[in-house]
């Protein structure tokens, strides 16, 4: 069974919790494009989705899924996206696709967060993929040096502006022991929006597709 192969799996395994009649939140990447193209089945029993990036948004609007504001819906019952890292811990490393910031603002939304992934992605600690920041284009050199203060190297996103007009800093060789502690000091520096680190507030499930099938893990 080939990546693609196993991240469809995963999220297929996702739609059987989405209930019918609420809102859902979508996340972003290839794992969420299989859930996006495997909710288009269902779009007459769903209220709407929630989604986390403008690429999200155009494919569930070609699908004909209604979409809503995050203002409008309130809190979310269920969120589901993807991740570029996985602990057992739930914790996650997110944002290579960018859509980080929208990303944490929905897991932060919503009640339950369910995030797919295939087993590759399922390590004993955070780091081996570059981790994401984004930050406000002025602010970047400055953002840079401090990420350089904390034993990383910054490498800039060339060419990539976010959905909301600022910058994406990929942070290589950090072994991250602490991802909240992590998370938190990132997130203060002045000039970051933020960090792809997904640890103070984790996911909730972890559906893992593998050879075998897919495993469940939850806290
Ligand atoms: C998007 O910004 C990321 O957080 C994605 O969730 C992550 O990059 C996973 O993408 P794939 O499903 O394409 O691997």
């Amino acid at each position: 069974m080939d990546a693609d192969a196993k991240k469809r799996a995963a999220a297929i395994a996702a739609l059987a919790l989405v209930e019918d009649g609420t809102f859902v939140g979508v996340g972003t990447g290839s794992t969420v494009n299989h859930f996006i193209d495997a909710l288009a089945a269902r779009r007459r029993h769903i209220a709407g989705a929630v989604a986390s990036s403008e690429a999200s948004a155009s494919r569930l609007r070609a699908a004909g899924i209604e979409l809503a504001a995050l203002n409008d819906t309130g809190d979310l019952p269920l969120y589901v996206d993807g991740a570029d890292e996985a602990t057992r811990h739930l914790q996650l490393l997110k944002g290579g696709g960018g859509a980080l910031t929208r990303e944490k603002i929905l897991a932060a939304a919503s009640r339950r967060f369910v995030c797919i992934i295939d087993d590759s992605k399922l390590v004993p600690v955070l780091g081996r993929f570059p981790l994401p920041v984004e930050v406000i284009p002025m602010a970047r050199s400055l953002v840079a040096r401090k990420l350089v203060r904390l034993g990383g190297q910054p490498v800039y996103r060339e060419g990539f502006t976010t959905d909301n007009g600022n910058v994406i800093l990929d942070v290589h060789n950090l072994r991250i022991t602490d991802p909240a502690a992590l998370e938190a000091e990132i997130g203060l520096l002045p000039g970051v929006v933020c960090v792809g680190l997904f640890a103070r507030r984790p996911a909730d499930q972890l559906l893992v597709a593998g050879a075998q099938g897919v495993q469940t893990i939850t806290r």
